[in-house]
């Protein structure tokens, strides 16, 4: 097949014929299929409920001479503060270990800014004339919506294949309203894209006009290699600390993709200084964290290298996955020539970039069809993608047989987004 773009009109005119009964068919099947969420499969959940058992009798709570059935250690028992440390590369004292959401996390932490300011802020952020937080995109779409929550200006800041366009972020964070930025370091949600170790040294040295500019470091995806082996990531608390911006990081991670989504334990890591500030701020709002999870957990992960070995089992659930939405975009869309996508080799999203100007149209399509997708725009501020091009593809959570179905579906909605739009051209 040749590429759209060196077709004929009369040639394009065959193609759209061909591509829409191909799609008639397709929505006559009745189908219900679903690749907006980046979900864990019930198989992976299967694969650790194990962890349901784990603690099973009185005897079994105690945990460092702490009952972790009472109250106390509002920062998380101390094995729970040693495992993140751990998988994380920093110190046990550089942990909060919470409840089940590092994204609850990264609300506080942007919440408290507003109501009480961060250490180094002079007044509370909801007392600034403007606050503008900076995002990276492609990006992950919930945190553009906390900022925005709280009235934030966002500003969208490129992604290139080494990480955010560091050159443009150096240049904003001259601007003393510039409060912050949301990273997501390893495998980006929705690129897969790894900064690279120039571009979190660029991050460590930045020299901010804000007093209290945060860095909100997502590490979502550190363990989630799903192709090939894990990938070691520096300690950006440590490097932030050398680079004379020790309080700057405000680092995140959960089980969530580990164990069980949205019923797992989170991390929060920083400075000393900012732990402590911020188990300040928390004590008011609750006297302790679930500590009868946090010690199930502990105990069923064990370490890092024993949480490599579960991640391991689900790389191998995932892994076919991605290879489906590979190879289907790979026979379908590829020698169309209009469309071109990342290869991760973790996280949980394939990010493609279609035709500009029919992302959404090809979206409404799948609908259409029966088949549900992270909506266009989506990961831009806003919900507003400039070129109407990005497309978040979540394959984890369909069986695969329903997948390659999706993706035909899919592929063939992206085909005639792009073809209308040739002719109406
Ligand atoms: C980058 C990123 N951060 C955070 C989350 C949510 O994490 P949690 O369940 O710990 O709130 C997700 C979920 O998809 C994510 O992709």
């Amino acid at each position: 097949m040749n590429a759209y773009s060196s077709m004929s009109k009369g040639k394009l005119e065959k193609m759209y014929r061909s591509v829409s009964a191909h799609y008639e068919i397709c929505k006559t099947e009745g189908l219900k299929l679903n690749m907006a969420r980046g979900k864990p499969a019930k198989m992976q959940l299967d694969m650790v409920s194990e962890l349901l058992n784990v603690l099973s009798s009185p005897e079994d709570c105690m945990d460092d001479g702490i009952d972790v059935r009472n109250y106390g250690e509002l920062a998380g028992i101390p094995s729970a503060r040693r495992y993140w440390a751990e998988i994380l590369d920093c110190k046990p004292e550089q942990t909060f270990t919470g409840g089940s959401s590092s994204l609850n996390f990264m609300f506080d932490v942007i919440s408290r800014a507003y109501s009480h300011g961060l250490l180094h802020s002079p007044r509370p952020w909801c007392k600034e004339e403007k606050v503008k937080f900076l995002c990276p995109s492609p990006g992950y779409y919930r945190h553009f919506r906390v900022t925005e929550f709280f009235g934030a200006e966002l500003i969208t800041v490129p992604m290139t294949s080494e990480g955010p366009d560091m050159d443009l972020v150096e240049e904003l964070v001259k601007d003393p309203q510039v409060k912050g930025i949301w990273c997501v370091p390893k495998y980006s949600n929705p690129d897969g894209i790894i900064y690279t170790d120039s571009v979190i040294k660029r991050f460590a040295n930045l020299k901010p006009a804000a007093p209290d500019f945060a860095i909100m470091w997502d590490n979502a995806y550190c363990v989630h290699e799903f192709d090939g082996e894990y990938v070691p990531f520096p300690d950006i608390i440590r490097l932030c600390a050398e680079a004379g911006n020790p309080d700057m990081v405000y680092e995140f991670a959960s089980t969530s993709k580990i164990t069980f989504a949205g019923a797992g334990f989170s991390v929060m890591a920083s400075s000393v200084d900012n732990i402590a500030y911020f188990t300040k701020l928390f004590s008011v709002q609750t006297i302790s964290q679930d500590k009868v999870n946090q010690l199930r957990h502990v105990r069923y992960l064990k370490n890092k290298a024993h949480t490599l070995e579960i991640m391991k089992k689900h790389a191998a659930l995932m892994a076919p996955k991605f290879n489906a939405v590979a190879t289907a975009l790979n026979e379908q869309i590829k020698p169309c020539g209009f469309a071109h996508w990342n290869q991760p080799k973790g996280g949980y999203f394939v990010s493609l970039y279609t035709m500009p100007g029919t992302a959404k149209r090809a979206l409404e399509l799948c609908k259409q069809a029966g088949v549900e997708m992270t909506p266009a725009g989506a990961s831009y501020p806003y919900g507003k993608d400039p070129d109407d091009s990005n497309i978040r593809i979540a394959p984890s959570l369909p069986p695969v047989a329903e997948l390659e179905k999706a993706m035909d579906v899919f592929c063939t909605c992206l085909k005639l987004a792009a073809l209308e739009k040739l002719l109406a051209n």
